[in-house]
């Protein structure tokens, strides 16, 4: 395996993680290549159940490097609390085990001011974003107003450049939101605490992949997000401001694509989104709640950050044709198919139905996707439980009728489903 890239392939929360956890078993380094504390994955380390927002998931696995890539923006603040959390679990965060690339930008307390002050603003419009100070982090990037973790390494030149930067967005929080100032002075010192822990982690992540690379090491690119919250390729505006896409993972790690193997699409066996946009498979009442689950278990379909009950729906394959796209898919792995035992009949959108015309691809447009309703083949279901099953052809014929009209449709080969929340509830092709 040269450089395998994980992604996700509708909304987010497809279980990545979950994979992420059992390819890594077998990588050298698993890095987080773009987001930041907006995603957040649960994992599991002996009888603890915790979640992860920036600490790559890779970080249980003892021989594994972590690194947060030059394409995250990392709140330094929530990478010290999951340091703690995991050292205080016995898990080894030492600067040899977790690394930070120089060109990591920072999220201040003034993105996330701007974040919930925009939010705000947009009343009924707003995007429904996790609140985290992602889209304002890299408004700054791309605007070449951010601060970047080298930062850390230089007390002199932090303090000065966050004092600059709160008492600049200050006057955007004042005139443009009515929104209260923060204190400057205050913001530079609590980073210098911060730069005092983290400085030792800083590394030039482009050069230590490349040089593992080169040693014929194994490396995994953990994706967070989904293609459908591409600030490219998503149902923009609804969308996140980076790209969780396969093409973001080698620029947000300073690799070219000559060194991707497999480029893994993770797809849940049903759709969820959090957050505003279009989503055409959607359901409400009784059959939301069938899919969605009460909030009881850590595997029912609330936000792992924000809480927030998600939406939920059928499963969409003009979707996932367009992550396959997108992304150069070589395999998908289809994740939750337990949750469907037990439906009579399952249906799937394989098309969308705009203004009396069949769409067989997602349309670029956010205004006529909005307006799509859509095109569903029912696929028989199976009544028996699958939680123990460990090979496909194990699996009941509908559910295996299932996978293979998932792999037809988006003419990529479906490599692994999980059937239940454990490592071990995997099925291998
Ligand atoms: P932001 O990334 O916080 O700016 O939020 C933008 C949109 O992306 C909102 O609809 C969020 O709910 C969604 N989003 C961001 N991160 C995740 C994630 O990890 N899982 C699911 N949705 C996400
Ligand atoms: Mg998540």
């Amino acid at each position: 395996m040269p450089l395998d890239i994980i992604i996700g392939t509708q909304w987010g929360d497809e279980g990545k993680g979950r994979i992420t956890d059992l390819l890594a078993a077998q990588a050298n380094i698993v890095a987080r290549y773009s987001g930041g504390d907006n995603a957040g994955h649960t994992i599991t380390i002996g009888a603890d159940v915790f979640k992860l927002h920036l600490i790559p998931s890779g970080i249980v696995h003892e021989n594994v490097v972590c690194l947060i890539g030059n394409g995250v923006v990392m709140n330094p603040a929530v990478v010290l609390r999951e340091m703690d959390a995991l050292t205080a679990r016995g898990v080894d965060v030492s600067p040899a085990r977790l690394k930070i690339s120089t060109n990591t930008h920072l999220v201040t307390p003034a993105h996330i001011a701007i974040d919930r002050a925009s939010e705000r603003l947009k009343g009924s419009d707003a995007i429904g974003t996790t609140q985290r100070g992602i889209g304002p982090a890299y408004t700054d990037k791309a605007a070449r107003s951010g601060l970047r973790a080298s930062l850390l390494a230089d007390p002199e030149a932090l303090a000065d450049a966050m004092y600059d930067h709160i008492a600049a967005k200050n006057t955007v929080l004042r005139h443009l939101y009515s929104a209260e100032p923060l204190d400057a002075e205050a913001v530079a010192v609590e980073y210098l605490a911060y730069a005092r822990r983290l400085a030792p982690h800083l590394t030039d992540g482009s050069l230590l992949l490349h040089n593992a690379l080169r040693n014929g090491d194994r490396i995994l690119a953990e994706g967070a997000q989904g293609t459908m919250l591409d600030i490219d390729h998503g149902t923009y505006p609804f969308v996140t401001s980076s790209a969780p896409t396969a093409s973001g993972a080698l620029v947000g790690l300073g690799l070219g694509p000559s060194v991707v193997g497999r480029v893994v699409g993770v797809a849940k066996a049903f759709s969820s989104r959090v957050g505003g946009g279009p989503f055409a498979t959607e359901l409400d009442g009784d059959e939301a709640h069938r899919l969605r689950g009460s909030g009881a278990n850590p595997w029912d379909e609330y936000g792992t950050t924000t809480g927030r009950p998600r939406r939920v729906g059928w499963l969409d394959l003009v979707v996932l044709r367009y992550a396959a796209r997108i992304n150069g898919l070589t395999e998908l792995v289809l994740t939750k198919l337990d949750i469907l035992s037990g439906l009579p009949e399952i249906p799937v959108c394989v098309a969308y139905r705009y203004q009396g015309r069949r769409l067989d691809h997602l349309p670029g447009d956010p205004a006529i996707l909005a307006q799509c309703m859509p095109v569903y083949v029912n696929l028989p279901g199976w009544k028996t439980e699958i939680g123990d099953v460990r090979r496909m052809r194990d699996l009941p014929d509908a559910a295996q009728g299932y996978i293979n009209f998932v792999a037809d449709v988006v003419e990529t080969p479906v490599r692994m489903v999980s059937v239940g929340p454990a490592r071990s509830h995997t099925v291998y092709a």
